[in-house]
Parts: C-alpha cells; structure tokens; sequence
C-alpha cells in the first residue's frame, strides 16, 4: 500500500520488504551501532553513578558537580517582583515575575530577543553590550517615566560556571557551540554589571542559576515530588539536590551536613574519557570538529544540537561508500555543510504520518535539493528513528544515576527543552528505558517519571533570587560574597 494515510510509528519493519538487499545491510550495521541495549544501558549507569560521586570530591573527576549556592526548595510563600534573565543557546528571555501573596502562584510577562548567530563567536564585549541593551529595552518598555527600585534579578546562565558565591560565576568553558573570547576562566558577573552600569539600567544580580538549577526549583515550587531538574534542548543537563555533608568539596566551610545545596552537574562532560559510551566514528568527528574537542562526550551524543549533525554525517558517509548506493548520482553539495540540519529535520522525518514518506521525500528536496527513492527514504527513516532513541535512552541513564546514588526509589523529575517538548516519542523513549535499567515487573506503574517542568529559567530564576535574599534577610551567607550589597537598594533588609 501506498500514500494512504497516517500510520503508527515506530516499527517500520514491514515497510522494509522492498528494500534491496545491500541497503538492508547498511540499515543493519547502522542498528548494531546506535542501539544502546539493555545490558549496555545498566552498564553506563552504574559508571555514571561513580563518575557522580567524583565529581563531588576534592580531587573531582570528568563531571564538575557544581555546587550552586541555591540551598533549599521553596514553600510557596515567596513573595515579590522579580526580573529574569535567560541566556540560553538559542534566545535570549527576559521575564518580570511577581510572586504573589497566594501560594504557589506567580505572574509573568516576557520579551524574547533572538540571540545573533554571529554572537557565538563574536568578542565577549559585543555579548554583554547585546545582552545590556535587552534588558535596557526591557526595562525602559515596562518601567517607562518610573525609576524602579534596583530591580532584583535571576541570571540565568546555562554554562559550567564554578561558583564560589551565588552572584559570581567563573566559566569553565563554553558548550553547546559557543566560542567567545575573553570569557573562559572568568568571573561573568562584572563585565556584565559593568555594560548595565553604563547604560544606567537599575538592576541588581541577585544570583547567577543554570537553567537545570531552575528548572528544579520552578518545578518543586508546584510539586514537591520533583527531584531533579533536566533540560533536554540545545545542551543536556541535570540538577538535583544534594546534602552539604556528601560534598566533600566543600568540607572546608563547615557548613552542616544536612543543609540542601543544589548541585548543577554538567553531566554533559560524562565520561569524556571514553569509558564506556558506545561512541560510533560520528560521534568521534563531531567532537573533533567542534570548538572544544574532548569536551561534553555525553552532551554530543544526545543533545539537540548534535542530533541532525550526526544524521548528516552518516548520509555522507554512505553516500561516498559505493557498495551503499546512497543518493547515486546526485549533488550533495548541501548535504556537505555541517550543522544544516537541526534536530527539527530529524524530527520532521519522525513525524511524517505516511507510508510512502512523502514528507520525508519534500523535505530532501526542498531543503538539499535531493531526490530520495523509496529504500533511501525508508533509510533515513530508520536512521532519524535510531539516532533520537539513542538520545532518549542515553539520556535515561543519567536520571537513572542521580536516582540510584540518591537512593531514591520514586521521583519526579522536571524537564524541559526543545528535545524533551517537540522531539518525537523522546518521553516515551527515554520512560521504557528508565524501566530497562531498572527492571520494573509490568505490572508496575513507572517509579521515576520525567514530566514537564514549570519556566525554570523564568519562574525558577526569580525564585532562587528571592530565596537568596530571604536567605541573606535571615543571616545565613553561606556563598554570599557581601550580604549588605547584595540587599541593597533592593527593598529587602536584613531582619534584626
Ligand atoms: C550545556 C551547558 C549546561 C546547560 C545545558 C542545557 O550542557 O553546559 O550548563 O545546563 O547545556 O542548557
């Protein structure tokens, strides 16, 4: 049967009876290097929960394991106005919030600025004056003719950031393809006070968050069931919270052992030594090829920004194997550029709903200008399908590893991101392999369930910066640099 019509996703096994016989071949091989099995999946968790733990000791290890100076959930009586700022890899976001009197609730009005392509890789003056000038644009819009208070503010910032204090920042290296200069090895704070001062913007950083570190907290503040905050878009991250007496890092500040501390992992550096992921020769170009090669093993693998990359690579690859018979004939000028597709092509591909995959075939010509016959659609179906199951189930091991060195049977877990939101069967993907590695009888409903989170970057941002300061209000300062500054102007006191 053809063109009739949609269809159940994901087996296309009967699909594949008019595929000839070496192109079935190929589609074998690529099966037996994308398919992260069961007992593999175990395998990697079991060497993420040590590489968690190392993380967290003096020595450390591969995976930072930041602690983040956000000690402790909300409980909903968090009260206030708030602005939030999101620099994330795509958009940057700024957010008023106000939370209310009433529990739990809050109000947000938002602008979203496209963050420039050519930023990326621009001088770290341009991004700060860029990011300024939203905020400029932002406050003069919402506070026209008004000189606010300081107006407290949650950065997000969604990069490795060690963090001696809450309102500083020094960046590790940049991820998820940015490359600017002068900006490794630094504290992000000043250069980022400093182009707001010369605008005369009135704000005040009241704390510096990664988005995961938001996510968790925007997530708790409406469910306290929730463990763990992720994001599954551009890069992929987690954040949970851990007890200031498993941080050996930070022993010497004698903090007590159960006071919380959220953690932002930066799992995506697991195991950048090469351990144990199940890297094909994709995986080793992508990495070779980026601006930071041997960085974010894990994050190269599953997140949304590598995912069409991999794709293209394979195709390419075929396409100059002749025993392949890939695009035989055709100019795969396009299909030569790196990074053309993103994970929407991918998805797109997933998501077509006909048996003859004529939207598979549109979207080829359309955007590479290639004619695919039936077995190469049929092909790139497979392997679309391959590649973002791999991300899900890969991606499940890291939950999977936060759980089991917690100890913690059940959970919620909060996630966000263009993967998680619009990839497609990512949850369910990534929910059957959470069962795998942890042998749930059928019976059983799913123990850890990653659920949508609550705006981590917004919500979360204005949240944790509002702790922050009850936090200061109330004398504890650990990881505040300079309590009396960071109150000031602000409205809040500290109590007597
Ligand atoms: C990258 C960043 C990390 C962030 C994640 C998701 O992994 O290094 O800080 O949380 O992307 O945006």
């Amino acid at each position: 049967m053809v063109g009739l019509g949609p269809r159940k996703p994901p087996s296309r096994k009967g699909s594949m009876a008019d595929v000839p016989k070496d192109l079935l071949q190929t589609i074998q091989h690529l099966e037996s290097i994308f398919t992260v099995d069961t007992s593999k999946l175990t395998e990697i968790t079991d060497h993420f929960v040590k590489e968690l733990e190392k993380g967290l000791t003096k020595e450390g290890g591969s995976i930072p394991m930041i602690p983040t100076w956000c000690m402790g959930f909300p409980t909903g009586d968090e009260t206030g106005t708030f602005l939030a700022l999101d620099m994330g890899g795509t958009n940057l976001r700024v957010c008023e919030i106000h939370l209310p009197e009433a529990k739990g609730e809050f109000e947000i009005i938002q602008s979203k600025y496209r963050m420039p392509e050519e930023l990326k890789s621009g001088t770290a003056e341009e991004l700060w004056g860029y990011v300024a000038d939203c905020l400029q644009q932002f406050v003069d819009y919402h506070h026209e003719g008004k000189k606010p208070d300081a107006l407290p503010l949650g950065f997000t910032f969604s990069y490795p950031a060690t963090q001696d204090y809450i309102d500083h920042g020094v960046l590790q290296r940049w991820t998820k393809g940015f490359d600017i200069d002068g900006v490794e090895g630094k504290d992000v704070v000043p250069p980022f006070e400093a182009a707001l001062k010369e605008r005369g913007v009135p704000i005040k950083l009241s704390a510096l968050i990664n988005d995961t570190t938001g996510t968790l907290i925007a997530s708790a503040y409406t469910d306290p069931r929730m463990r763990i905050g992720c994001i599954f878009g551009t890069g992929c991250n987690a954040a949970y919270m851990e007890k200031c007496g498993s941080i050996p890092k930070i022993d010497h500040m004698n903090l007590p052992a159960d006071m919380p501390m959220a953690i932002n992992c930066e799992w995506g550096a697991f195991d950048n030594e090469h351990v144990v992921l199940p890297r094909t020769k994709y995986d080793v170009i992508i990495d070779k090829e980026s601006p930071r090669p041997g960085q974010q093993s894990f994050e190269k693998m599953i997140a949304g920004l590598y995912l069409g990359e991999v794709f293209r690579l394979v195709l390419v690859d075929l396409h100059s194997d002749p025993a392949a018979h890939l695009f035989e004939g055709q100019d795969i000028t396009k299909l030569k550029k790196a990074y053309t597709m993103d994970a929407s092509f991918l998805a797109t591909i997933e998501e077509d709903p006909f048996e003859n995959l004529s939207e598979t075939a549109d979207l080829f010509q359309n955007k590479l200008g290639l004619r695919l016959n039936k077995p190469e659609l049929e092909l790139c179906r497979r392997l679309a399908e391959l590649i973002g199951t791999r991300a899900a189930r890969l991606s499940a091991c890291g939950v999977a590893a936060i759980c089991k060195k917690q100890g913690w049977k059940e959970a919620h877990v909060g996630a966000d991101g263009s993967v998680f939101n619009k990839y497609p069967h990512f949850k369910a993907r990534g929910a059957q392999a959470l069962r795998e590695i942890f042998d749930w009888a059928k019976s059983q409903k799913d123990l850890i369930e990653i659920l949508p989170a609550e705006d981590g970057s917004g919500v979360g941002a204005a949240l944790i910066a509002a702790l922050t300061l009850k936090r200061v209000e109330e004398g504890n300062h650990a990881g505040i640099r300079d309590p009396q500054g960071l109150l000031e102007g602000t409205g809040h006191h500290a109590k007597k």
